[in-house]
């Protein structure tokens, strides 16, 4: 018999329920189209093509794939000195045989697109880049899709916004999908990575208000069909980390998102789809209808994904209008503005964005709330007709058990429940709690912060010491629960080890050798965390919130289905109800117990599914 659960995760994409009262105006529409030749950059973005810095004699991109691979040294920082206004390369280049892709007329753009302006200097031919070969199996036909996001693994990653970036492309390349991942280059990404990355060029690009020039260094880096190219000046991207302080990242990610189309211009690549993640790409669907409006990619139809609502990206109006360089009219309450003197840089790309998405159909709902919607709730149902709620997965290849090496024994299912309690004592050994494979071993593996619920778990972990049980933290955050994990280790010596430190090993270790993983959260997008956990036969505890909701089926002992131990109300009580009911049927009814083992490893959490959703969304936006 179908559960509810199992039809929500069969259901295609659903469409989130339309709101009752829209709080702004109804019109299902974009923002109301204003006249962007009254803008003077808009009119010098759109008319100029990007040139060459004077300097360099020859273009950059006549041939950089035949040459032999450039390293960092190539990385330039922004020039002290403005260029000569004539010498400022704008934006975007247009030519007229633009591989516009479609021809699809466009759907009430919200800036009138005028037509380009023949190039002021020939542009030459643009590097092909090499397109895995179309299977005759693939969907057809074959779309194109331009990512823009602030992180990746392997290259950088703080969060699951990491993961969705290296998985999601590698899974729609399946789907019949030729993906371009741009990123910044920043500094911090291992040297191994960044020795192979491929010099394809470089120009200048007019920014701020007062249009200052900035450096834009294009490093490409092809990896298995998908094709990376990193946005690089040492100006913005030389921080150990990339996100430091809005102070700092406000500009930073204004600059990368206009650097990412300028490059997209630049390389002749014009995608059906740009498909930007959270409030540092937000701006590109923006600067996409206004300041691009005209260039070549243009053309190109937008995805905006929230991966997380409570980053904005919001600074003073002056601010943000100083750095983007964009128009006055953009800066309104339906746009940017929020409250008397903010600009919202997630509220516009919103707002411009053709399709909204986020990561599981729980969270889409949730964030049309007042609790959920970080104060955009009202925005999000407006634009909610454009609002899709898609799950995550998780690379499957990446996280197997029967093939990590980071493991002391790798299991697959056969052999699971065996070589679990090989890596549970080896985890125990490692991190210095009692050697015993009968104890019942909790894990955490998180940001510390408020989002994931751990007050909550702060607040039961006294009660959860009872000799037969340990727990075991990894994770970096904020300094009030990075101490009050530092003490209960110290407290509860032997039974609890608090790893305060972000380390993928240690990671995997915990996923193989804990039997359940608490993800109490007070709210959460999506969660990958409960996705790997389930892969790794280990038992999800879970607050019935956003995509913990939609992918951890509660456990049910009378008909033996179930994935994991859930509560709704965001209480203490209540998380140590579901963790001691946990522990009933690890210790009283093990069969039980480990049935639920092997029932969440033949979960399938992969890709698959949501990749064939978002390709169907590529198609909805370029049919
Ligand atoms: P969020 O993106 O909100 O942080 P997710 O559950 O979506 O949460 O993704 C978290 C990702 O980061 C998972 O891949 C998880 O394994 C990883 N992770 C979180 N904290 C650490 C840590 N301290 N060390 C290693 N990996 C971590
Ligand atoms: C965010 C969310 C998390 C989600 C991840 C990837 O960081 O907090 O729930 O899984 O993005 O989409």
């Amino acid at each position: 018999m179908p559960t509810k659960k199992k039809a929500n995760e069969k259901a295609e994409i659903a469409d989130i329920e339309k709101p009752a009262a829209p709080v702004e105006k109804a019109a299902k529409k974009a923002p109301a189209a204003k006249k962007p030749a009254a803008d003077k950059t808009a009119v010098k973005t759109a008319e100029k093509p990007v040139r060459k810095p004077a300097a360099k004699k020859t273009s950059p991109v006549e041939k950089p794939v035949e040459e032999p691979v450039k390293k960092a040294a190539t990385r330039k920082s922004t020039p002290k000195k403005a260029a000569k206004k004539e010498e400022t390369v704008v934006s975007a280049p247009v030519e007229e045989s633009a591989p516009v892709k479609e021809t699809t007329p466009v759907e009430v753009p919200a800036a009138p697109v005028e037509a380009p302006a023949a190039p002021a200097e020939p542009v030459e031919a643009p590097v092909e880049i090499e397109v895995a070969p179309v299977d005759g199996d693939l969907p057809q036909p074959r779309r194109s899709v331009a990512f823009i996001g602030s992180e990746c693994y392997p290259f950088v990653k703080t969060g699951g916004l990491g993961d969705v970036m290296y998985a999601l492309p590698r899974a729609l390349t399946k789907q019949n999908c030729d993906v371009k991942v741009i990123l910044p280059r920043y500094k911090c990404i291992p040297w191994k990575y960044q020795e192979k990355m491929v010099y394809r060029g470089e120009f200048y690009m007019d920014l701020c208000a007062d249009g200052r020039s900035f450096y834009v260094g294009i490093m490409e880096y092809v990896w298995d069909g998908v094709v990376y190219d990193f946005i690089d000046n040492e100006e913005f991207f030389s921080a150990g980390n990339p996100y430091i302080s809005l102070v700092d990242d406000i500009p930073k990610y204004c600059f990368f998102a206009k650097a990412a189309l300028a490059a997209l211009n630049y390389m002749n690549w014009i995608p059906d789809v740009i498909h930007c993640h959270d409030w540092q790409a937000a701006l590109v669907p923006v600067y996409l209808r206004t300041l691009f409006a005209g260039t070549p990619v243009g053309s190109a139809k937008t995805m905006l994904t929230i991966h997380n609502l409570r980053f904005q990206g919001i600074y003073n109006i002056p601010t943000i209008q100083y750095w983007t360089g964009l128009p006055d009219y953009v800066f309104n309450i339906d746009v940017f503005k929020q409250g008397y003197q903010d600009a919202n840089m997630l509220k516009a790309g919103l707002a411009y964005a053709d399709m909204i998405t986020t990561v599981s159909n729980t969270y889409a709902g949730e964030i049309q709330t007042p609790f959920y919607g970080e104060n955009l709730d009202a925005h999000l149902r407006h634009h909610s007709y454009k609002l899709r709620g898609i799950v995550n997965g998780i690379d499957v290849e990446l996280w197997d058990s029967s093939k990590d090496e980071l493991l002391d024994a790798s299991y697959s299912r056969k052999d699971a429940l065996e070589k679990k309690k090989v890596n549970k004592k080896a985890l125990q050994e490692r991190l210095g709690l009692e050697q015993d494979e009968g104890k019942f071993v909790l894990g955490l593996i998180s940001r510390l912060t408020d989002q994931k619920g751990l007050d909550l778990i702060t607040a039961i972990l006294p009660a959860l010491i009872d000799g037969n049980t340990q727990v075991v933290v990894l994770g970096t955050g904020d300094a009030r629960y990075e101490d009050a994990f530092r003490w209960f280790e110290n407290e509860y010596k032997g039974s609890v080890c608090s790893n305060i430190m972000y380390d993928e090993s240690r990671a995997h270790a915990i996923y193989a050798g804990a039997d359940a993983l608490l993800v109490p959260s007070l709210f959460e997008p999506c969660g990958l965390t409960q996705l790997i956990a389930m892969r790794y036969g280990t038992i999800p505890v879970v607050r019935e919130t956003g995509g913990l909701k939609d992918t951890v089926q509660p456990y049910n002992q009378y008909v033996g289905e179930g994935n994991g131990f859930t509560f709704d109300r965001y209480e203490a009580g209540l998380l140590l109800d579901a963790v001691n009911r946990a522990k009933t049927v690890y210790f009283t009814e093990r069969e039980s117990w480990d049935a639920m083992v092997l029932r969440d490893m033949d979960k399938d959490v992969s890709w698959d599914n949501s990749a064939k959703q978002y390709r169907a969304l590529y198609l909805e936006l370029k049919p």
